[in-house]
């Protein structure tokens, strides 16, 4: 099966625990955005969530399910780790950013922070559409110095500067189906 795994970082549990727990605090918080301009929250649909790919799948996919609240999907596809590498290489789109985004509150979503600059390109591309509000969900955040100093405004999990796998992470494209974080055996990366 997955032979290159070498160690569980977060279970099955306490990804799902933590999920539901950032589900709650966005829909709240987006309720009380929708309630200031008198819409209720099952009025116009003015949220939408940019999940970055691919990635940030499987956490969007069970994220969204707890949110109890009228909302869209546009995706946005940004490439930095390109191959077998496991550090980041700059961001880059690979898709165009959804051309609704005006006047609505978005919600971007990824897997996880490392350098900073995907989540730093995607906000700014989000904020220049004139966006009505931005915030930035991450599943995990590494703690290492940073090469744009971007701060989310939820993180699910701080993690030690690792390279990890699973619940939508991937190394040279595997692994996603993974259903923990991990780490792989070091001998599992080309790139050391
Ligand atoms: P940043 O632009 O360096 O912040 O990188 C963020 C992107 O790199 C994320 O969207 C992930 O796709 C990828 N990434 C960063 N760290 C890891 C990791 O440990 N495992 C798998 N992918 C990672
Ligand atoms: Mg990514």
């Amino acid at each position: 099966m997955f032979f290159e795994i070498d160690k569980v970082l977060i279970s099955r549990e306490e990804i799902a625990r933590r999920v539901r727990e950032l589900a709650g605090e966005l829909a709240h918080e987006l309720a009380v955005e929708l309630r200031k301009e008198g819409e209720n929250l099952s009025g116009e649909g003015r949220v939408v969530l940019v999940p970055i790919m691919t990635g940030a799948m499987i956490f969007t996919a069970d994220l969204i399910r707890e949110m109890p609240i009228k909302l869209s999907l546009g995706l946005v596809a940004v490439s930095s780790y390109p191959g077998e590498s496991v550090s980041s290489r700059g961001a880059r789109l690979k898709s165009e950013l959804p051309d609704n985004l005006a006047g609505k509150h978005v919600v971007i979503i990824d897997d996880i922070l490392d350098s900073g600059q995907t989540l730093d390109l995607a906000y700014r591309a989000i904020r220049e559409q004139g966006a009505a509000s931005v915030r930035v969900c991450v599943l995990l955040s590494k703690q290492v110095e940073r090469v744009v100093d971007f701060k989310p405004d939820y993180v699910g999990f701080e993690i030690p500067d690792e390279f990890v796998v699973g619940y939508g992470l991937d190394y040279n494209g595997y692994y996603r189906n993974y259903p923990e974080i991990a780490s792989l055996k070091p001998t599992a990366i080309a790139d050391r």
